[in-house]
């Protein structure tokens, strides 16, 4: 399977980034960095240290520098260096000596010719960050909506109230971070035939998917140069919380092991200003985005185990 991973590396990101690497199923054509976690900078080399200390190739996992603000100007970014740490990855350097270099070109410059140069729905993107490069996208190049495989996106929260938003009452970080960018992504779905697979706050959150000490001894455990990553890198918000949600290896997993959700279809209306900006009101029934609603959790901490071997 051909993918993009589109992330702000922050360490769930990061996570779900060594799960990709490790998975000889998957083929990615470009890593695409945002501004979210941490800003750009730190964003883009965290994305090039992972690849590095995970023993990437060069050119195995390609960086795009993507977007450093949301997409309206007019708007502030937002970081989260208190759950990721001030570098994004814990504080951990897992590649203090790093040769690889970004990419020249731009993440959307680089998205536009990905779908251009390959058969439509033959290119799927996982998000993991605020959706501002997957919005330019679309606007510079509406018919992406269709050559798109599917998107497969980390973000919003799809129980209209039940589930508490982790920046606001109303909102989940990304679509906080850039509302504007996710209401665009969301209205192509139901607009331009856009298929999303959305994994929201309400699902990513499920207590039995979460790493606490035990989990994280087990992952430390394991013999191989991810799990090592992995170890270093989730200690830091283990030190500060007891227990630490891999939002993000949803996202990457409804795609590698759809099988182990279930989904079910709706609308969605995403809010860009006031105190609900980032807000989902969602009407089950149809429509054209799908969301996580269960998730098998014995399978999820096993794939992650045997991912990560
Ligand atoms: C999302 O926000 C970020 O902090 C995580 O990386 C994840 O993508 C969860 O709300
Ligand atoms: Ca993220």
């Amino acid at each position: 399977m051909k993918v993009v991973l589109d992330m702000d590396p922050g360490i769930d990101d990061a996570m779900a980034l060594l799960l990709t690497l490790n998975n000889s199923r998957l083929e990615i054509l470009a890593v695409t960095t945002v501004s979210g976690n941490v800003n750009v900078d730190k964003a883009t080399l965290n994305a090039l240290k992972i690849i590095e200390a995970a023993g990437g190739r060069c050119g195995q996992a390609p960086v795009y520098r993507g977007a450093g603000r949301p997409l309206n100007k007019r708007r502030h970014p937002v970081y989260s260096e208190d759950i990721h740490g001030r570098n994004g990855l814990g504080n951990v350097d897992p590649s203090p000596r790093l040769r690889a270099k970004e990419e020249k070109t731009s993440a959307v410059d680089k998205l536009v010719e990905l779908l251009s140069s390959h058969k439509k729905k033959e290119i799927s993107i996982v998000a993991t960050g605020p959706l501002t490069n997957i919005a330019m996208l679309l606007q510079r190049e509406p018919s992406a909506a269709k050559k798109l495989n599917q998107l497969y996106i980390m973000g919003g929260i799809y129980d209209n109230g039940l589930t508490k938003g982790n920046v606001t009452k109303h909102a989940e970080f990304n679509f906080f971070c850039d509302p504007e960018a996710a209401k665009i992504v969301i209205d192509n779905a139901e607009r331009k035939g856009l298929s999303i697979i959305a994994s929201g706050l309400d699902i990513t959150s499920t207590s039995a998917c979460a790493i606490r000490n035990d989990e994280l001894g087990m992952i430390c455990s394991i013999r191989s140069k991810i799990a090592d990553i992995a170890c270093k890198i989730l200690q830091y918000p283990l030190r500060n919380y007891s227990f630490f949600n891999l939002h993000d290896v949803f996202a990457l997993f409804s795609l590698l092991y759809p099988e182990i959700f279930r989904t079910q279809r709706c609308r969605v209306r995403v809010y860009t200003s006031g105190r609900h900006r980032g807000k989902c009101v969602v009407s089950y029934g149809n429509g054209n985005v799908q969301v996580n609603r269960q998730v098998n959790s014995v399978r999820f901490n096993k794939y992650l185990l045997d991912g990560l071997a």
